[in-house]
């Protein structure tokens, strides 16, 4: 037999893992209930054509796509945007609007596999839909924001950007969609001067090159500033006035909003998927050079799917690089752990008895761990030591038939002899508050 591996890009959580990943979906639940987000659940396997009609090239081509028994041609969801879109445009398609939603789950994208790179990976991911207005991308950047400080990440900042320059830019001249994709693409990559040439080998004007050379320099911190000095670099450009003007009008919002985190804004920012029409943003720590998550406005990909015009804002948080940059930052989870207890019996007729007591605690909310390797006590205290285990419930025939069990604190060595009428009393006195 060969000795089995995880496929490449793929992991095991192991309890410890798992705990943080969990406790940062958590945290992602509790601010959808403070935010009044509604959880959906949608399937990993969606169509293919759903799946590629608007994820970009990039993700296009890193998809997990297979055909079915029955000849389908499926992928693996890269995202889940799609497959809220595809709600949207059918079954939810009559719900009043606003409609908060959020999903939480799995991933696959044929990424080459590295630090903060895998090829399963997990998001928490919300959307409004049905708002146009600026309120609706405060909300969304709101949350990330609360969602940053409570798992304890500091120095976090916001790349924002807003799609509508660049493509306002082209599109005034005659840069068709297609053409618009492949700049944006190079622009996601950073490849700036490429984006220039292929903008110049598609004959826009001597003026079009210099504004967009001028915008792909535009960023920085002081919002003020930067909106200011987009506008005066594309005041011949009505289409990118407009979405400057409306990225000016979040981050102002923001500001008197009382939401405040790092920025940088760049005016030359694009992301990878192609149906971004509004404000932009990612996540990012100064320790990782990789996004912790993304998002922005898509007016136009519900409609694009059949449904009616909807406009809607998202993003998506990427539970695995927000661990990793907790460990980076030495933010530790604060996991609340449970009462736990072991429970041990000596001799076979205490069997019976000691699955009684162990189910009478797991019913008063402690975690009763049952003996179940026949070893002595001592054996069985020093595994319950080195779990970490604090208290042991000790059956033994002479306590048993005065209906008393021994309760021992593994961290004093000390024993007490107790009523069994007690035992759940004494447990909650000895618990430490934090456990
Ligand atoms: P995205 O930027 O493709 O956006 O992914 C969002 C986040 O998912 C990334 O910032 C990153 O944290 C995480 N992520 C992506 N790929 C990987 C990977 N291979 N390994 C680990 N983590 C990864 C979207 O998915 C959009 N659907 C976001 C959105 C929602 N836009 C509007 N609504």
């Amino acid at each position: 037999m060969p000795e089995f591996k995880t496929a490449r890009g793929m992991r095991d959580f192991l309890p410890k893992e798992a705990a943080t990943m969990r406790y940062v979906e958590a945290i992602t639940r509790e601010l959808a209930g403070l935010y009044g987000f509604q959880e959906i659940i949608t399937p990993i396997i969606e169509s293919y054509e759903l799946l590629a009609a608007k994820s970009g090239e990039e993700i296009r081509q890193r998809m997990y796509t297979f055909e079915d028994l029955g000849g389908r041609k499926l992928g693996l969801r890269p995202e889940f945007t799609a497959s809220i879109a595809r709600l949207m445009a059918t079954t939810l398609r009559n719900e009043p609007k606003p409609l908060r939603l959020y999903c939480v789950g799995s991933l696959y994208r044929y990424d080459e596999p590295q630090f903060g790179r895998f090829r399963e990976f997990w998001q928490s991911n919300f959307e409004l839909i049905g708002s146009t207005r600026p309120e609706a991308d405060a909300e969304i950047l709101a949350l990330t924001n609360d969602l940053l400080k409570r798992v304890g990440l500091q120095n976090y900042w916001f790349k924002i950007g807003h799609v509508g320059i660049v493509r306002g830019i082209l599109g005034a001249e005659d840069v068709g969609e297609e053409n618009q994709n492949k700049i944006m693409q190079l622009l996601d990559k950073k490849q700036w001067a490429d984006a220039l040439t292929l903008a110049k080998n598609l004959k826009v004007s001597d003026q079009c090159i210099a504004t967009l050379k001028k915008i792909f320099e535009i960023k920085g911190k002081n919002s003020d500033r930067v909106i200011e000095e987009i506008k005066s670099a594309v005041v011949r450009y009505e289409k990118a006035m407009f979405a400057v003007d409306n990225l000016g009008e979040i981050l102002e919002l923001l500001k008197t909003g009382g939401v405040e985190f790092d920025m940088s804004i760049e005016a030359g920012f694009a992301r990878g998927l192609e149906y971004y029409t509004g404000m932009i943003y990612e996540i990012y720590v100064p320790e990782m050079d990789i996004a912790l998550g993304g998002g922005g406005r898509y007016d136009r990909l519900i409609e694009l799917f059949g449904g009616e015009p909807t406009p809607a804002t998202g993003i998506a948080h990427g539970i695995d690089r927000i661990t990793l940059a907790m460990e980076k930052q030495q933010t530790p989870p604060l996991i609340r752990t449970q009462k736990r207890v072991m429970v041990i019996f000596i001799g076979e007729e205490l069997k019976s008895e000691a699955l009684r007591i162990a189910s009478m605690l797991r019913t008063a909310g402690v975690s009763a761990e049952l003996e179940v390797m026949g070893r002595a006590v001592t054996r069985a205290l020093q595994d319950a030591d080195r779990r970490g285990i604090k208290q042991a419930v000790i059956l033994g025939p002479k306590e048993m038939e005065k209906g008393e069990v021994i309760l021992r604190d593994m961290e004093k060595r000390e024993q007490h002899t107790i009523k069994k009428q007690y035992l759940i009393k004494e447990i909650e006195k000895r618990t430490p508050h934090s456990a």
